[in-house]
Order: structure tokens, then sequence, then C-alpha cells
């Protein structure tokens, strides 16, 4: 049963406590309470999430909304190498626990992120004067402990993050440089080994549409699979902005991987703006929300969408794009702006 597929994979997690209510979109009539965004993705066989902030779990408010609102999250920052493995061979898997209790509490899908990527990396690592069998066996020993410690509970992993420059040629990271192209398939199969159930990414922002980027990403996912490479899904990020214009090929461009034969998500999905925020600006986005949504449903291998955050009070945005913000569905206030009920629309059709 082909279309099945996304709400057989996260059935798999009814054991781990995750329960996803299939409700026909049409059966309230519009009389019965509105549904959850979470509650509509479920009706299509997908899950509708946004990452999680351990500092906004402090507020109620926003945990409130989250839980409420979403049947999918992910760690924002605390499953990354400097939070997990802050000194070598010492694991630390406080913050992220923190993150999947919230996550398995209030039956979400939890997607790990990441196993890998050239940010964020703790100093020991990015300092040392490796060989390459030294660094082989720090991140075999990385992703094992890490995957085997969220095994039965990660839906799926970003095995590795953003391995590519914008041309598409392999991006020069500390993997790259001493281990080579190698590096990618290495990890997919250690990642596997250590959770055979996980679905396992790759994952990076700038593909969105097509081009020299997910050209390289399409001829990678391609050969790792005529390889017998361990890897079930790609990624799309969708750190948008408006002043970029919208990427018309999205949905031909999920569908060219999902041929592929592996899972399509969206990721990490944002859509900044030059500020101030305009009535005119906030009726874009909104369109772009609702369009992004839409081009995931069209696509039957695209089991779901996670936000980067669902509310621009917690938004990474501003900080590292000075001048942008008011990227998300709610405001700093918690309220939903025009794009939340676009993609109730997009979610109900
Ligand atoms: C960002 C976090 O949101 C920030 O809090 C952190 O300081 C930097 O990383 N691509 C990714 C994410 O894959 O992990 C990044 O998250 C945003 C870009």
């Amino acid at each position: 049963m082909a279309h099945r597929h996304a709400l057989a994979a996260l059935a798999a997690f009814a054991t781990a406590g995750l329960v996803l209510t299939a409700v026909p979109a049409s059966a309230d009539g519009g009389r019965r309470p509105a549904k959850t965004l979470g509650e509509l993705a479920a009706a299509k066989d997908r899950y509708f999430g946004a990452a999680t902030d351990v500092v906004g779990l402090a507020d109620a408010e926003y945990a409130r909304q989250l839980a409420h609102e979403f049947n999918s999250t992910t760690a924002g920052n605390e499953l990354k190498w400097y939070a997990t493995e802050p000194q070598q061979g010492v694991f630390d898997f406080t913050l992220g626990d923190q993150v999947v209790h919230f996550a398995r509490k209030n039956n979400m899908v939890f997607r790990g992120h990441t196993l890998m990527w050239h940010n964020q990396l703790p100093d020991w690592l990015t300092n040392g004067a490796w060989t390459a069998d030294q660094l082989r066996a720090i991140l075999k020993n990385h992703i094992t402990q890490e995957v085997r410690h969220y095994r039965g509970k990660a839906y799926s992993w970003d095995v590795v993050n953003e391995p590519f420059n914008e041309d598409g040629t392999y991006r020069d990271t500390i993997f790259y440089r001493i281990l080579g192209p190698g590096y990618i398939a290495d990890a997919f199969r250690w990642a596997h080994e250590a959770d055979p159930h996980a679905k396992l990414y790759l994952n990076d922002y700038n593909v969105e549409y097509i081009g020299p980027k997910s050209d390289a990403y399409h001829a990678l996912v391609k050969s790792l699979k005529a390889e017998g490479v361990p890897i079930h899904g790609m990624g799309f990020q969708g750190h948008l902005a408006l002043q970029y214009g919208y990427p018309t090929t999205l949905q031909e461009n999920l569908q060219r991987f999902a041929d592929l034969g592996v899972d399509v998500a969206i990721t990490e999905l944002d859509i900044r703006m030059l500020l101030p925020a305009t009535d005119d600006k906030l009726a874009t986005q909104a369109k772009w929300y609702a369009d992004v949504t839409k081009a995931c449903l069209a696509v039957r291998r695209c089991v779901g969408i996670t936000l980067w955050g669902h509310t621009d009070k917690y938004s990474w945005i501003p900080a590292f794009f000075p001048g942008e913000g008011a990227a998300l569905p709610y405001d700093e206030n918690l309220n939903p702006k025009p794009a939340y009920y676009a993609i109730r629309d997009a979610l109900s059709q």
C-alpha cells in the first residue's frame, strides 16, 4: 500500500507511545472544534512538526502550544556533537533526553538532528591533529553511541548535515579533508548498525530548488542506493527568505528524489523577511508556507514538514541574519500569524 508508506513508518512508533489519529479531513463539516496542524497532517499520513528550543520549554505557554499543535519535533541544538560528546569519549545526553521525553510524553514523532556537521563541533575534535584511522574511530564511536542511546526513540536521523558546497562539490570539512568522500557511506552504515529501524537522512539548505547543489545530492543518493548503503531520506531544510524568491521547482525536486526510492521531508522550514514585517510581506510569507505544504502533500513520499521553531520569540534568524526575522507562523507574543492559517488551509484541502 504505497500511499500508506509514511504512516506505516510512523505506526512503528505506536510501540514507543506515539499514537496518530487519522481523521478524515472532511468529517467535521466545520462543526467540530478546529483541528491542530498535527491532526490535519496525520489525516494525510504526514507529520507536521516544529523544532524544540529547550530554553523555551521553561516557558509554559510555548511548551503548551508546541505540544498541542504539532505531532513531531526535533532538538534544535541538543543532539549536535558539541552537546553530546563535549569531551572525547564522554557522552552527555541530558538535554537531548529532555527533548525526547517531551516528544514521547506528547505523542510526537522525534527526528534526530544531527550526527555530523562542520558546525557546532567540540574544540577537542576540531583542534586535534588526527590520522585517518583515529578520526574514523572517533566518528564511528560518536555515531554508534548516540544512535544506540536513542535506539527505538528516534524515527529518523540527519546523519550527515550540509556536506556540499553551493556548486555541488564536497565541502572542505575536517571529515572530508582527512577521510575523503567515503566518510558519508561509512556514517550511514554505522548509524544503521546502531539502530536498524531509524530512517537515515542527508540534510541541507539551498537544495529546495533544482540546481547544482541539489543535482549533486541527487547523484549522491543515487550512487549510495546503487552501492546498497542504508540511506532512506533526503532532508530539505527550507530556510527561505522572501527577498530571494520562492523555490518554484520544489515539488518537481522533491519528486525526483522520491523517484530514487527515498523518503523526502522539509526539515527546518522558516521564511524570513527584511524587517520591519508589513502586512504585505506577512501575506506573501503565508502564501509561501501554504505552497511548501502543498508541494509536500503532492509528493507521496514526502513524509512531513518540520518548522525550525514555531514562534518568532525563539527563532534563530535575528541573531544569524541581522535585520531579518518574523520567519515563523507564530509571532513574538505566541499569536498565530497569517502563515499559521495558510498552513491550516493547505493541510485541509
Ligand atoms: C541553528 C540553531 O537554530 C541555532 O540555535 C544555533 O546557534 C545554530 O544552529 N541548519 C541546521 C541547523 O542544520 O542545525 C541550524 O540550527 C540552522 C541551519
